[in-house]
């Protein structure tokens, strides 16, 4: 295998404002709207480690630890745990830091597997072979 993998990033994938158009009619942010944040951190993450066009096969251990309110800054922070051969296993670790607030705490965490795949959509190595 050439190439290897990267150590954890110093910053987050994504920070975002949660806005009202994304919250339920209780005024929560909806749990769907951070796994689709987690999905694109786990893109984010998959990308920074080597370039390819990468899909989700799966998402697991997604825990929500704590709701999310409007003006609330999420950032996510992502590890990669493991890279096979055509997969990345990345652990994402949401955290809140809550409006005119200084605290941050950690809301949600999941773990995604990403698979980089070419044109045909067949899973292809995320390091190709050193030719020698
Ligand atoms: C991802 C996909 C190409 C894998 O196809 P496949 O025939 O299982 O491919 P392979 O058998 O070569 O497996 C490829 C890798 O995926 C991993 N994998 C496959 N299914 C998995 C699952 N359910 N969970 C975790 N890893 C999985 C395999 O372990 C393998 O890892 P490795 O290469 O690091 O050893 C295929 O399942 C697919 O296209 N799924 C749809 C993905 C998608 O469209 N996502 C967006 C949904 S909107």
């Amino acid at each position: 295998m050439s190439g290897k993998q990267k150590e954890p990033s110093k910053e987050p994938a994504i920070r975002m404002v949660m806005l009202p158009k994304y919250t339920n009619p209780d005024g929560d942010i909806f749990g769907g709207v951070i796994l689709s944040m987690i999905d694109e951190a786990a893109a984010v993450e998959a990308q920074r480690q080597m370039h390819h066009r990468y899909v989700t096969v799966s998402m697991d251990s997604i825990q929500f630890h704590r709701p999310v309110g409007v003006g609330d800054i999420v950032s996510l922070w992502c590890q990669t745990i493991k890279i096979g051969t055509s997969s990345l296993v990345i652990h994402i670790d949401v955290l809140s830091n809550p409006r005119r607030t200084s605290e941050e705490y950690k809301v949600t965490e999941a773990t995604v597997t990403m698979v980089a795949i070419d044109e045909n959509r067949k899973s292809i190595p995320i390091f190709p072979k050193k030719v020698v």
